[in-house]
């Protein structure tokens, strides 16, 4: 099931964490295991498990390493007056200095000839575990009724785009993609698989399963998030092909389980606040209203709008958190046939 090359790969992996870590003098924390928290049981019971496509070169990364590799700027300008050192648990104070025009700045460029290693993030061990990097997040919103969303965001330090008719599109630092399962009752009812603008929504009892988890593929470079094995044409948002002009590729590369390295919170419709499940899991990011990677270069070869390089994203308190039906919004179709 593993490739050649990812066998060697964890064990390189976590010696550059480990260096990174040491260079940057902000050691790694390991989080509380979630099974010790107060997290409702289904949510872990019930968690999806992540293929990472075979020779993808951008694997799950830490969330706070993010921070430490990067500079806050607006218009590419060092954001004046910020905390230092900026960490998950002071980010937020950049709302005051720039808001949403705050970017998260890798400290080498997007466009560095040799791309730093911090961009590849951490290959998952035999256990599926990303070892000396926190690469999840899990976010459970009770609607009170018996309606559970449980929120389980992948993060990737960069996104690979993809390339169209011979030319490469959409590279950027920084990558947040979900699975999110709606319970009722604590029993599984339906999973939306986020996908670049969009994404699909199927029964839990469609879904291929290991056990009684859900199975996710994540798309070479993008990450985004599929129910099945293959190719995914995603030219047209929400309808999906076998082959067409922008594919993502999927296969049964490297398993992740991304509970076995993750913080978990609540979340209060009402206030709009995030309760951790353990005290050691920050806090403050989560409501950060900036981008977590570079802007848009300037100066790029256009086409239809589109370039080499695109801005980083905003973080998961802006994919639709509060949800009437299991998908973000729109006419929510939940398949009960898996396809592309
Ligand atoms: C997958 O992504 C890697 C870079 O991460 C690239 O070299 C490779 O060609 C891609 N594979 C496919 C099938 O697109
Ligand atoms: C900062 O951004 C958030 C999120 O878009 C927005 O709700 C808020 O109004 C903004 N604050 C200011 C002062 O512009
Ligand atoms: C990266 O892009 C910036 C802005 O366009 C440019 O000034 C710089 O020379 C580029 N660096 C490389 C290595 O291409």
């Amino acid at each position: 099931m593993r490739s050649g090359i990812s066998i060697s790969l964890p064990f390189l992996s976590t010696v550059v964490a480990a260096l990174f870590s040491s260079v940057t003098g902000s050691p790694i924390k390991v989080p509380r295991d979630l099974s010790t928290t107060s997290i409702p049981s289904y949510v872990l019971d019930y968690a999806p498990l992540v293929w990472l496509y075979s020779d993808d070169e951008y694997r799950p990364s830490d969330i706070g390493q993010q921070v430490a590799h990067t500079i806050p700027e607006v218009n590419w300008k060092e954001v004046e007056g910020a905390l230092s050192p900026l960490t998950l648990d002071n980010l937020d104070s950049l709302n005051d200095l720039g808001n949403t025009s705050v970017y998260l700045t890798s400290k080498e460029g997007i466009n560095a000839t040799i791309q730093p290693a911090w961009f590849n993030g951490v290959t998952p061990d035999d256990q599926g575990k990303t070892n000396g990097a926190v690469s999840s997040a899990i976010i459970v919103r009770d609607h009170g009724d018996g309606t559970v969303d449980a929120f389980y965001f992948y993060f990737y330090a960069y996104n690979r785009g993809n390339v169209v008719l011979g030319m490469m599109f959409g590279d950027h630092v920084g990558d947040w993609e979900h699975n999110m399962i709606r319970f009722v009752n604590g029993v599984p009812d339906a999973i939306w698989y986020s996908q670049h603008s969009d994404g699909e929504a199927f029964s839990y009892t469609a879904t291929e399963k290991n056990g009684q988890r859900p199975i996710a593929y994540s798309g070479n470079g993008t990450h985004a998030v599929y129910a099945i094995s293959g190719n995914h044409d995603h030219t047209i948002p929400g309808l999906n092909f076998n082959n067409g002009l922008i594919v993502d590729h999927t296969d049964q590369g490297v398993l992740w389980d991304p509970t076995l390295s993750a913080y978990a919170y609540s979340y209060n419709a009402d206030t709009a606040q995030f309760q951790p499940y353990d005290a050691s899991y920050p806090v403050s990011w989560l409501q950060f209203n900036g981008q977590w990677g570079d802007d848009k270069l300037p100066g790029q070869k256009e086409i239809f709008g589109q370039s080499k390089y695109s801005a980083g994203p905003n973080g998961p308190k802006f994919k639709k958190l509060v949800r009437k039906d299991v998908c973000p919004s729109g006419l929510c179709i939940v398949r009960t046939d898996l396809g592309p």
